[in-house]
């Protein structure tokens, strides 16, 4: 980290982490964050889903959630980038605060509630960007969510397509947040399979087909995350994101730790590690995986991708390391992979599924 980035990252450090996480958007805005441009070498380049990636380290959901860093994030070191949640109308969320830092844990608490500007206004900082000179080169997706107080929650994940899905890589169907009421009910195998029947359907009207990627929870069971493969696999779906945040609060030393919430940052990353090694047990080649979940260095996401996934996403560990953390992790990558004598990203994928499982 610079000492300019560490100057920041203190003076950020000193608001409540709802301000400083609104303030690091708009410092990234202003172009105060020092941007890398595209990390990439031949070992990292990579597909997935149809996809081209300049590398395998991507952006996870929920720190853009309106779409409104795009330019600036694309050069910031990511080989791509997830935003959103956006649902179909737009909603305040859970009262404040909703942020928790767990400083202690390298861990962060968050019941947010899909707070977003819905998903008309979200399509138009799409499409804006889409079509101006300042061209993006890696490929941006959408996380896709439901409102709180919709009558059909599965149809709010292919109305989000529907409206944005022209502007977008990819879309994620998000039925793992905890902080919707009966939101992950939907992972379910009856609910899921009618689920991602009328999301892939809304794909039809689209001008491209992008690729439809399902976010699951890490607080499943073996016998829950087999049937969700199953659905996966039977749907046609492009992909599969292990995980979200957990409910879980083992082994947690911080004072925010009975904070309601999902929970995430270094305590998620075994569970979702493992939760990653099932899947791909599960799914071997037919469905790529992403792997999230606690990675805060070059080897957590190396790790990552030798239990079985074939792109991996942060987001909390750069609340403690900031922005410069991708770039470094895809450096870091690049130079283990090399070590260890892998030529590409995509040969080493899955290689030590067995020490998860
Ligand atoms: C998230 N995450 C998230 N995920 C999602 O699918 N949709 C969302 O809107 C959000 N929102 C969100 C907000 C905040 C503040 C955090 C910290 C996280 C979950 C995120 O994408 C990721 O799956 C987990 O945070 C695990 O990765 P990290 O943070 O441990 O690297």
């Amino acid at each position: 980290m610079s000492l300019f980035e560490q100057f920041g990252m203190m003076v950020l450090r000193s608001f409540d982490p709802e301000k400083s996480h609104k303030l690091s958007i708009a410092a990234l805005r202003a172009g105060l964050a020092p941007l890398p441009g595209p990390v990439t070498s031949a070992r990292l380049k990579t597909t997935f889903a149809g996809m081209e990636l300049p590398n395998p380290v991507g952006l996870a959901a929920g720190y853009d959630k309106n779409a409104e860093a795009i330019p600036q994030l694309s050069r910031a070191g990511f080989g791509f980038l997830e935003l959103g949640a956006a649902t179909p109308r737009p909603q305040p969320g859970n009262p404040k605060p909703r942020l928790f830092r767990l400083t202690e844990d390298q861990a962060v608490i968050n019941r947010f509630g899909f707070n977003n500007d819905g998903m008309e206004v979200i399509a138009n900082r799409l499409a804006r960007c889409r079509h101006s000179n300042r061209k993006v080169e890696i490929p941006v997706g959408l996380n896709l969510g439901a409102n709180k107080d919709s009558e059909d929650r599965a149809a709010d994940f292919a109305k989000v397509l529907a409206h944005c899905g022209n502007f977008i890589d990819f879309a994620t169907v998000n039925v793992s947040s905890p902080n919707t009421e009966k939101l992950r009910d939907l992972q379910g195998p009856e609910a899921l399979e009618a689920l991602l029947a009328g999301v892939l359907d809304a794909r039809k009207g689209l001008k491209q087909a992008v690729p439809v990627l399902l976010k699951i929870a890490p607080d499943l069971d073996t016998t829950e995350l087999s049937e969700i493969a199953e659905v996966a696999r039977k749907s046609g779906i492009d992909g599969v994101i292990a995980t979200n945040t957990t409910l879980s609060r083992d082994g947690l030393k911080s004072a925010e730790k009975s904070e309601a919430g999902g929970l995430s940052g270094r305590p998620l990353f075994e569970k979702s590690t493992r939760v990653l090694a099932i899947l791909s047990r599960e799914l071997g080649e037919d469905v790529p995986l992403i792997g999230v979940g606690g990675i805060a260095s070059p080897l957590d996401a190396y790790t990552k991708i030798r239990a079985g996934a074939s792109l991996v996403q942060l987001y909390s560990a750069m609340v403690y390391q900031g922005l410069s953390l991708a770039p470094r992790i895809a450096r870091g990558l690049d130079d283990l992979l090399a070590k260890d004598g892998f030529e590409t990203v995509s040969e080493a994928v899955g290689t030590l599924r067995g020490d998860w499982l």
